[in-house]
């Protein structure tokens, strides 16, 4: 069975539909640097162990790095998902799990990177909005896009519509992701090329938002 350990920063609701979801693989721990993100109590609540290793205790971006992937290594993790982690990690961590570890952006990538990706939608006038599940690379919000769910921006969406929208695609699509990594329909190769179900993945799978 895979071992999965979730990094987490804040609220902790894509955690939960993981948590949720009877995946085939285990969530062996969950990880957060803030010691008050509540993603940690729904972990407690559901018996998975946690750690938090806050960044500020940290001066240098390295020893954090260090540190978390001697926990990673402890819970003998064979995949790292990414669940509102919002800490860019070092290109020398992100090279020890490539194609192990998945993110999860509230955008249609490559689409709007960084941060305040809703803000972004309305600012540009897009029709289309939604969320991307993509492998993990050292250059922020790039790695190969896996799944997305997507949404039609209404005229009178505002950032929390967005917000509470995208969420719920979120929720579809990142267990969705997960368990095709954990029954091996997911397969990595280096150089990303990745093959899902056998067959060669050249774009993201699209899941549209339901009325
Ligand atoms: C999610 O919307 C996720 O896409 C975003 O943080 C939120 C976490 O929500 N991640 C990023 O912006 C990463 N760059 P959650 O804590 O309720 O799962």
């Amino acid at each position: 069975m895979m071992k999965i350990a979730v990094l987490v920063s804040g609220h902790g609701s894509n955690l939960q539909a993981l948590i949720d979801a009877n995946l085939s693989g285990q969530i062996v721990g969950v990880l957060s640097n803030k010691p008050s993100a509540y993603a940690l109590q729904r972990a407690q609540a559901a018996g998975i162990p946690t750690r938090v290793i806050e960044h500020s205790d940290y001066v240098h971006r390295a020893e954090f790095d260090q540190e978390i992937q001697a926990q990673l290594l402890e819970w003998q993790a064979d995949l790292v998902v990414l669940a509102g982690f919002m800490r860019i990690l070092s290109p020398e961590f992100v090279m020890q799990w490539e194609g192990k570890m998945l993110n999860i952006h509230p955008s249609l990538l490559p689409k709007h990177k960084g941060m305040h990706t809703h803000a972004k939608v309305i600012e540009a006038g897009d029709t289309q909005h939604g969320c991307t599940v993509h492998f993990v690379t050292a250059q922020l919000d790039s790695g190969q896009s896996l799944a997305q769910g997507v949404l039609d921006v209404q005229k009178n969406d505002t950032q929390d519509s967005l917000a509470r929208r995208v969420h719920q695609l979120e929720h579809i699509i990142y267990p969705m992701v997960v368990e095709w990594f954990c029954n091996k329909d997911l397969i990595y190769h280096p150089k990303e090329h990745v093959q899902l179900k056998k067959q060669p993945l050249n774009h993201p799978i699209q899941i549209y938002e339901t009325a």
